[in-house]
């Protein structure tokens, strides 16, 4: 990682596979990224609960014949957000950051395109061709701090904790919709009322 490690100076990424092409990081792998980065603690926790979140819809989907690489998903949930203990100290945009990163580590522009787009997709809300970051994305707007909660929750509190401005609050408010309309397809696809789903928080980290 010559480049992060010349930028970012102490955020010194655990070694990748390189020349090896593209490769998925393990859970293991993950965290020591973590660890290399100073994430902090409430982050990797909600990670922790995106990526079981993810990695539920992932095996849900594979079951029912989409092409879907499971451990990628998961991966790609547990990086999300690798940049925002950054951010949160120096300012810039977390996901468009931490999809740099999560490229430069991994080799891997599909993985990275689930870190970069987890706030917000501007394209096609076809669940089938964009299984990885559709799935992000609905992960992160189900999941508060330690919890897996319904959609209006979740954006109840981005509005309380974020909405300082009306234009914010607009932006809140598309990625709400947005969130809802991921909802639906992902239901019809996957055959579960997701928003209906009992998820265990405690299960899906375990
Ligand atoms: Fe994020």
């Amino acid at each position: 990682m010559p480049h992060c490690e010349q930028a970012f100076e102490k955020y010194d990424f655990p070694p990748g596979r390189g020349g090896r092409g593209a490769f998925t990081p393990t859970d293991a792998e993950c965290f020591a990224c973590w660890d290399a980065l100073a994430m902090l603690p409430h982050i990797r926790e909600h990670s922790l609960l995106v990526a079981g979140l993810a990695t539920f819809l992932a095996k849900r989907a594979a079951q029912r014949g989409l092409d879907v690489d499971v451990a990628m998903v998961r991966a790609s949930g547990l990086l999300h957000d690798i940049a925002k203990t950054y951010t949160i100290r120096h300012g810039g945009h977390h996901s468009q950051l931490g999809g740099a990163w999560a490229m430069d580590w991994t080799g891997d522009a599909r993985l990275a395109q689930g870190v970069v787009h987890h706030v917000h997709w501007p394209f096609e809300l076809d669940v089938k061709r964009h299984f990885l970051p559709l799935a992000i994305i609905y992960a992160d707007k189900r999941v508060k701090h330690d919890r897996v909660v319904p959609l209006t929750e979740r954006f109840l509190d981005l509005l309380e904790r974020y909405g300082t401005t009306e234009r914010i609050r607009q932006r809140i408010g598309l990625s709400n919709q947005q969130a809802k309309d991921i909802e639906a397809s992902l239901s019809r696809i996957l055959e579960i009322d997701l928003h209906a789903y009992p998820f265990d928080s405690r299960g899906l980290v375990e």
